[in-house]
């Protein structure tokens, strides 16, 4: 039995292409893995800590006991919070992150997420050499973005100098440095096309890929 983690960064619920996508996803991931476990974290439901100066001091009293080689923080206050997100993420064996793209990037609660799982010694450590290390090993990531413009693969991409994509590049590099080595990319976009119709064909198109993808996932 495996556990798949649904990590859902878009607050529009029915209205979103992302959410609507990912959905598709794990109606199909649950007929085809009919053993394993789904838990769904709703970024803009689920209380999240606030990551404020408790737990930024936390966080350097956490990296100035690792530097002593010490085990770093125990959880309480803040960090408890922040220790259990963690614990969450790896419990499971397998991440799905549906998510829209805003203002280019990411949205403030899926930051907001990150800020809080990204921590050393318990994602990711650096070597003596200083190089950064996951440990969030051996898990497959399942990226589904929307966006209403539509973004050409590869970083940096200067659309006449006003669109870049720095969602898709940030989130991969962020998988990457915890350790995810297989990160899957699902695009749903433009979903602002003004064309009667398409949308709902876009929808479509997301939806049959996302199906296909949960079934190798
Ligand atoms: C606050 C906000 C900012 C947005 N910024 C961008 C953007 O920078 N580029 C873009 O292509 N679309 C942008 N959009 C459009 C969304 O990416 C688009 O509506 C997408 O379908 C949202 O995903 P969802 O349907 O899963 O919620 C923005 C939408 C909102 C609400």
């Amino acid at each position: 039995m495996a556990r798949l983690l649904h990590i859902e960064a878009s607050p529009r619920g029915a209205e979103s292409f992302s959410a609507r996508a990912a959905a598709a996803f794990v109606d199909e991931y649950r007929r085809s893995h009919p053993q394993d476990e789904i838990e769904q974290l709703r970024l803009f439901e689920h209380g999240l800590p606030d990551f404020d100066a408790e737990a930024a001091a936390q966080k350097m009293q956490h990296i100035a006991q690792l530097m002593r080689g010490e085990q770093g923080v125990a959880p309480i206050g803040k960090w408890a919070g922040v220790v259990a997100e963690i614990e969450r993420l790896k419990a499971a064996d397998k991440v799905l992150i549906s998510t829209p793209m805003w203002n280019f990037s990411l949205p403030y609660r899926l930051k907001h997420y990150l800020d809080i799982v990204l921590q050393p010694g318990l994602t990711f450590y650096v070597n003596r050499r200083g190089e950064y290390i996951g440990m969030v090993r051996g898990k497959p990531m399942q990226l589904v973005i929307a966006s209403g413009s539509a973004y050409a693969p590869g970083f940096p991409r200067a659309d006449g100098g006003t669109k870049t994509d720095f969602l898709q590049a940030y989130l991969q590099h962020v998988g990457r440095w915890m350790g995810f080595e297989d990160i899957r990319v699902i695009r749903i976009q433009p979903t602002a096309n003004p064309v009667p119709g398409e949308a709902d064909a876009l929808m479509r198109g997301g939806i049959e890929e996302a199906r296909a993808a949960a079934r190798l996932f």
